[in-house]
């Protein structure tokens, strides 16, 4: 069924859209007073998208456009949102990079039964972090992520950052052809090798867009890789741009650099100081320009670099007393025969273990326990020829290491494993569940590389 925006965003009404900083930048501040059980009502249905002109894609989205509508709350404040699933397919919601309970957590089987076509859930659960998050379904994702169900989450900080303006850019390479007909979401083939890349790349749905940005401000993009596949190689040739936040967490403000690999469900954010009037920057994957950054006249007194953001409140690993566990990613097939079983192609494994998506109880074997406020090392290796973004539900954790290149210590959600390279990652086992703990090249994930983590 198609819907009116109109009604997507009915629950908003009452909670005061309010434009601050001008230029776009838009914050829903308060709550509403009127509506009792949920900040947004957020529609999964289908669209009709225009990727290709004068061409339709039968996408599905969130909120009325895909990538989804923008979610905000405050950080420390309960975001609680009305999921509604119009999709003829079961599906739920993950909120990638968000320490809640497993409750909240989106994964069917796993935190909660799938939403039916045509049923509602209540997520409702405390931000404890500030910064740049998403949500996506956790089920058929190669499908339900490659037709546009992904979306922004960003959590404010609790006192002003010191950014008068911001943008935030969903990155997307859309499986589609010269018709506008969607293509093979998982190619086995390619399952087996890098994954399934698309072929449109689009910056918040538009395939090479320009932005207009203030002159001599300093503007915050949040760039989140909403892809299923593609690590995209940012870069900005001749701006002056600088890092101050990795996948949703801080990091002592430095200069951008060559190239950010940004694998899929990463994030970065970063400041740039938009140039005079009239200028434009290009802002690239490797040499390919995604979009193309204008500056337009402003009247507001040139901005100044914003001080670092405030730490989350993550607890420090001890690793003194940490236990170390180790975890190696295999290529696991041939494309040979046995590879499929009940409908699951299995060509990546977690010490010797696939995870099989067409089987429910996969979570009931979790592929380690570890003990409610206990200290640990993972040491993550990668024996394959291609790269795995790994990422961890329910906990955030610290990057200590690596073999292949200079690691400033930092927090993140998911890591950008290298081709044969091994990393060293710690945390504090302080959240209770079973916690999916997997490749976020939706392809690796659905062909085995994913496994469960249970915090007992
Ligand atoms: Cu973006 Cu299992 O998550
Ligand atoms: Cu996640
Ligand atoms: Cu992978």
């Amino acid at each position: 069924m198609k819907f009116k925006r109109r009604q997507v965003l009915a629950g908003l009404v009452g909670l005061g859209v309010v434009g601050l900083g001008g230029a776009g930048v838009r914050y829903w501040l308060g709550r509403p007073e009127s509506v009792a059980t949920h900040d947004y009502q957020l529609i999964a249905a289908p669209l009709d998208m225009e990727l290709m002109p004068g061409r339709q894609t039968p996408a599905w989205a969130y909120g009325g456009q895909a990538p989804g509508v923008e979610l905000r709350c405050r950080q420390g404040e309960r975001l609680r949102v009305r999921f509604i699933n119009q999709l003829d397919v079961q599906s739920t919601i993950h909120w990638h990079g968000i320490r809640l309970p497993l409750a909240m957590d989106g994964v069917p089987y796993v935190s909660q039964a799938p939403v039916l076509p045509g049923e509602y859930f209540d997520y409702d659960f405390i931000c404890p972090d500030a910064g740049s998050f998403w949500y996506h379904p956790h089920t058929a994702s190669a499908e339900q992520l490659g037709r546009g169900l992904v979306g922004p989450l960003i959590v404010e900080e609790r006192e002003p950052s010191g950014f008068s303006h911001e943008r935030t850019l969903c990155l997307k390479t859309w499986h589609i052809d010269e018709q506008g007909a969607f293509t093979e979401f998982l190619v086995p083939r390619q399952a087996a090798r890098e994954g399934t890349r698309g072929r449109l790349s689009t910056i918040n749905g538009a395939p090479n867009p320009t932005l207009e940005l203030p002159e001599g401000q300093i503007v915050r993009l949040r760039l989140i890789n909403v892809d299923n596949t593609i690590t995209y190689r940012l870069n900005l040739p001749g701006a002056e741009a600088r890092i101050y936040a990795l996948d949703g967490n801080p990091v002592e403000p430095r200069p951008l650099g060559k190239d950010y690999w940004l694998g899929p469900g990463m994030r970065l954010d970063l400041a740039l100081k938009v140039p005079a009037a009239g200028q434009e920057l290009p802002l690239r994957n490797g040499p390919l320009r995604l979009a193309t950054l204008r500056s337009v006249i402003s009247t507001q007194a040139p901005g100044d670099w914003p001080p670092a953001l405030p730490a989350n409140p993550i607890a420090e690993p001890d690793l003194a007393r940490a236990e170390t566990l180790r975890f190696n990613f295999e290529w696991a097939a041939a494309l040979s025969g046995d590879v499929e079983r009940g409908g699951s192609y299995r060509y990546w494994q977690i010490n010797g273990q696939a995870w099989d998506s067409a089987d429910k109880g996969c979570a009931e074997r979790p592929i380690a326990t570890l003990k409610q406020g206990g200290h640990y090392v993972f040491v993550l290796r990668n024996m394959a020829q291609y790269q795995h973004p790994i990422h961890l539900h329910g906990m955030t954790f610290k990057v200590l290491g690596s073999d292949r290149r200079k690691i400033v210590p930092y927090f993140t959600d998911t890591y950008l494993l290298g081709k044969n390279e091994t990393a060293r990652i710690a945390f504090v086992a302080d959240n209770p569940g079973i916690w999916m703990f997997h490749c976020h090249v939706v392809d690796h994930m659905e062909t085995g590389l994913m496994a469960a983590i249970e915090v007992v």
